[in-house]
């Protein structure tokens, strides 16, 4: 299958570790220019460096932190002029999960809704000058089955699924698609669960025997899910969640 990504133009966020690397990395080696940030300059050098090396197609990046809404705004624009328009767009970054009440349902409303909101309505207006386009939110099965306590990500990541859903009813007509994945645990190295191994080793443990795949994901597993929808190949595929999780969630999905 030809997932037809050579020469598309691909904006990540948060994409210089974990599952928005993975990301990253999977677009640019099916051909996709791709651009990516974290807050950090030098892991945004050294991401750009290394992703340039798997593929082709244009790389480029620049430190942006989504929190301030002036430089997400003009990470956005700089890119898209950089690249020449934006085809795809995947908003990845989140505040976390975190349990001290009102200072995380600020900052997961900040970042992770509003984060995704202010890119998606400065994306919208690229995509349709190119005569279309894709977005793929990052939501989590934290969002679809209860997870540990109630806390601000989870609800806050259950809000992408509801908006994706209608943005995608929206700009349907403009040939602009609009899906999310969840993901259930994921493990790579640095990544909040590797912390968990070290910290909680019989969490983790439990965690991977409710899989019924027996382990947890990786990104890679992840990235796949979200290069897919995001291409030509899932054509027909708009407003839909994906969940990627090795069947840890247990609700039949209908
Ligand atoms: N890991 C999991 O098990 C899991 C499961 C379900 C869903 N998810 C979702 O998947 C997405 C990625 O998770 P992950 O675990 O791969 O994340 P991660 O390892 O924490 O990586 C986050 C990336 O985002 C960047 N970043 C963080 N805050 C930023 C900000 N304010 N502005 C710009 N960049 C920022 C980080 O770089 P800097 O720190 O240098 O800025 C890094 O490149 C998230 O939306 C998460 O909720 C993850």
């Amino acid at each position: 299958m030809d997932l037809n990504l050579r020469g598309k133009n691909v904006l990540i966020t948060g994409s210089t570790q974990g599952i928005g690397r993975r990301v990253a990395n999977l677009f640019a080696e099916e051909g996709a220019n791709v651009a990516i940030c974290s807050r950090s300059p030098e892991s945004v050098r050294k991401a750009v460096k290394e992703i340039a090396l798997l593929a082709d197609g244009h790389v480029t990046g620049a430190p942006c932190n989504i929190k301030n809404k002036e430089d997400y705004e003009a990470w956005i624009d700089d890119m898209s002029e950089e690249l020449g328009g934006v085809d795809i767009f995947v908003p990845n970054v989140s505040a976390g999960a975190g349990m001290d009440s009102e200072k995380n349902w600020w900052k997961n409303f900040e970042i992770d809704v509003l984060g995704t909101v202010r890119g998606v309505e400065a994306v919208i207006p690229l995509m349709e000058q190119r005569g279309g386009g894709s977005i793929v939110m990052i939501s989590t099965t934290a969002a679809i089955e209860t997870f540990m306590v109630p806390q601000a990500y989870n609800a806050m990541k259950a809000a992408l699924i509801t908006y994706a859903k209608q943005l995608s009813q929206a700009h349907g007509d403009r040939g602009i698609r609009v899906n999310s994945v969840s993901p259930g645990p994921i493990h790579f190295d640095g990544g909040a669960w590797d912390m968990i191994r070290i910290s909680n080793e019989r969490f983790y443990q439990k965690t991977e025997k409710t899989h019924a795949l027996g382990r947890l994901g990786t990104p890679e597993e992840v990235a796949r899910a979200v290069v897919f929808l995001a291409s030509e190949g899932a054509s027909w595929i708009t407003g839909v969640n994906l969940v990627v999780d090795g069947g840890y969630t247990k609700r039949v999905q209908f």
